[in-house]
């Protein structure tokens, strides 16, 4: 069977207008804005207002894409949204933007890998298009997490930001356009090191579980923080091994935007000189699913990202998830 080559043909990225700064988030807990620039290199995130939910976001990211693409709502095949921070448990937030854009004839079904969402769903739909069992993917990577974040916890309030991204996978016969290679993986052990422990079946919203904040996250951040300079160095070297390349051969790597000392590390692991990897942390913190989609977005628009080059991508998350891919653009 021969295998039908993928090009990402549109991109698309929103984010709330409301910036919240490292100053305006000392006013309510005990932290700096040195403090949270020296650790994480963070230096403000959006958030979304209360009336703003995921498929907002994620049908304004989705509408950018599809208009990049040059494609109308109903020649897609198939939706994946990955979130952690979907609009409700049932229906699919994916359901929800199907609806919204109007695409009649599209699959739907949300993809939960927490950080490493976006990278999971490309390979699902880059399977799905590879096999010719459908030709137009979007994939839209959204989250507000601002609404699963205790921000009376100044150890993990400081981190996290509300966005959304979105591609356009499209089957190919001409160009070179391509995904080379993918790495998925994870490891259930490690589940109470970054996790949110009630809302689901087992713990199920209770006036208890409401006073002791088990509806935001909870995190062990220094075990976290290891795992993602492993997993991700890890991640990158077996996608860069299957497509028998070596890091020098990317023209730039988008890497999960968690945490400037995590990506310095990852960069110094990878050899990589400081221009070929990617940084918008400062302006989103971490978006979760969302992090590698915006980048990919903001990198196309800009013109930074042009055809032909080879991108690289890595990720970690709860779970713990990890995954990677090259891309050829
Ligand atoms: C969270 C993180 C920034 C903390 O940085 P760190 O250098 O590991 O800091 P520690 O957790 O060891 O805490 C050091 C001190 O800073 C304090 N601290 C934590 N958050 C703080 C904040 N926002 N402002 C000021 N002080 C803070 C801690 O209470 C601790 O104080 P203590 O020594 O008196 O107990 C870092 O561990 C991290 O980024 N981990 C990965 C998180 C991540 O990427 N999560 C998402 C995964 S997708």
């Amino acid at each position: 069977m021969t295998l039908r080559k993928t090009v990402i043909r549109g991109t698309g990225f929103a984010v709330p207008s409301n910036i919240v700064t490292n100053d305006d988030l000392s006013k309510t807990v005990d932290t700096s804005d040195e403090w949270i620039r020296t650790r994480t290199g963070i230096e403000e995130r959006r958030i979304a207002p209360p009336e703003t939910g995921n498929s907002d976001l994620a049908i304004e990211a989705a509408r950018k894409a599809l208009d990049r693409a040059g494609l109308s709502a109903e020649d897609i095949d198939l939706i994946i949204v990955s979130t952690i921070t979907p609009d409700m448990v049932s229906p699919a937030t994916a359901c929800l933007v199907q609806n919204a854009l109007g695409a009649k004839h599209a699959a739907t079904f949300d993809l939960e890998a927490a950080c490493s969402g976006f990278i999971y769903a490309l390979s699902v739909a880059r399977q799905y298009i590879a096999t010719g069992e459908y030709n137009h993917v979007l994939v839209v990577a959204s989250e507000v997490l601002s609404r699963i974040t205790d921000w009376s916890d100044r150890s993990t309030c400081v981190l996290f930001g509300d966005g959304a991204g979105a591609a356009v996978l499209s089957g190919t016969d001409e160009g070179e356009s391509d995904f080379v290679s993918f790495f998925l993986g994870g490891n259930g052990k490690y589940a109470d090191i970054l996790n949110m422990p009630a809302g689901g079946s087992r713990k199920p919203a209770s006036h208890e579980t409401v006073d002791a904040r088990e509806h935001t996250m909870k995190m062990n951040g220094p075990e976290v923080f290891k795992a993602a300079v492993m997993k991700m160095n890890h991640s990158m070297r077996q996608v860069l091994t299957r497509a028998g390349l070596q890091s020098s051969d990317v023209d730039i790597v988008i890497p999960h935007q968690a945490n400037l000392r995590i990506i310095e590390s990852l960069r110094k692991y990878l050899d990589l000189p400081e221009d070929k990897v990617y940084v918008n942390l400062q302006k989103y913190g971490n978006t979760s699913a969302a992090s590698i989609a915006i980048a990919l977005a903001e990198l196309v628009e800009s013109g930074r990202l042009v055809r032909g080059q080879l991108v690289g991508m890595c990720t970690f998350g709860g779970g713990l998830t990890w995954a990677a891919c090259l891309l050829r653009y």
